[in-house]
């Protein structure tokens, strides 16, 4: 998928002006290893979100969470990545564009948007035609006129064989059509879907030092559905690092669950914690 060197009209995001988001040794092992599986793409999950884990208002007001030298470095994420993938959902709440707008940067990852029944409309941003692939993942009962009309459009349509497409079905198929490397930017539905499959490698989740406190408003990784501690995705994390006002955590997926240890010693006065 060429990236192509026309530009969008969007206004350039400065450029992070922070040390390189260097991937730490063990995650590029990690994504040596799943290429040369051939499998599917490597996938990264990035999302801006409070201390309390929220990436929006209980509305759907996102904009903006974090500060400039995080955004910033989110899209020079985007820009290392072969394809930006978001659900439906933050199509029809956000309508981002999903391009790369730093000064100096000409990458155009493909844009894809997973969409059980092509909801998307035409003139989502997330479609504009500027070169870069546009794909929409659709599931067995999308209408055939809305798939036939995104094609018409140009937009690549791939039409899962179950209601909504599963990242098991798709991901392989991304894959054969040459991304290496996947960019999720969620929302929460997204995020948790990736994990709740173990089809997460990887994770930069930046924290902004505010609070919603609202069990309404949606947290970055949705509901997983867990009964206890120990069927709880663990993460291998590197150290924090300040990202401007933002704090940025970055950790590798560990495919399953951590053993719970042998003996948890108890502390005295607390009964356990
Ligand atoms: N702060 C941040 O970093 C950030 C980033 C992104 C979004 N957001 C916010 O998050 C909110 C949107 O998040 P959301 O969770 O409601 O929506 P979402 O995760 O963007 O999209 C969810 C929708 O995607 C579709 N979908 C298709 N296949 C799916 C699959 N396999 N698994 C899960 N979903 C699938 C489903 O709709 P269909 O069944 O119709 O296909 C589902 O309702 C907005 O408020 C947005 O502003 C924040």
């Amino acid at each position: 998928m060429p990236p192509s060197s026309d530009s969008l009209a969007e206004s350039p995001v400065k450029s992070p002006g922070e040390a390189p988001l260097d991937l730490p040794s063990a995650a590029t092992e990690r994504a040596r290893a799943k290429l040369a599986a051939g499998g599917r793409p490597y996938v990264t999950l990035k999302a801006a979100a409070t201390l309390d884990g929220k990436i929006a208002m209980a509305d759907g007001e996102s904009r903006w969470i974090t500060g400039e030298a995080a955004r910033a470095l989110a899209h020079d994420l985007r820009a290392r990545h072969d394809g930006v993938l978001v659900g439906i959902g933050t199509v029809l709440r956000d309508d981002p564009a999903l391009t790369v707008r730093l000064e100096g940067m000409n990458a155009r990852p493909a844009r894809i948007v997973l969409d059980s029944t092509c909801r998307i409309t035409r003139e989502a941003r997330v479609l504009a035609g500027d070169g870069a692939a546009r794909i929409v993942v659709a599931g067995e009962g999308a209408p055939p006129a809305a798939v036939e009309a995104l094609r018409g459009a140009g937009v690549t349509v791939f039409v899962a064989d179950t209601p909504r497409p599963r990242p098991a079905a798709f991901l392989p198929w991304l894959r054969e059509q040459g991304l290496e490397t996947l960019l999720v930017e969620g929302g929460g539905q997204v995020h948790g879907e990736f994990i709740a499959n173990s089809e997460a490698d990887e994770l930069f989740l930046f924290l902004a030092g505010r609070l919603i406190g609202d069990a309404e408003a949606p947290a970055w990784c949705g509901p997983l559905g867990l009964k206890s501690l120990s069927e709880t995705p663990r993460l291998k994390l590197s150290p924090p690092r300040r990202v401007g006002e933002d704090i940025l955590v970055h950790g590798t997926f560990g495919g399953r669950p951590a053993e719970a240890p042998a003996e948890t010693p108890k502390n005295p006065r607390t009964g356990g914690r």
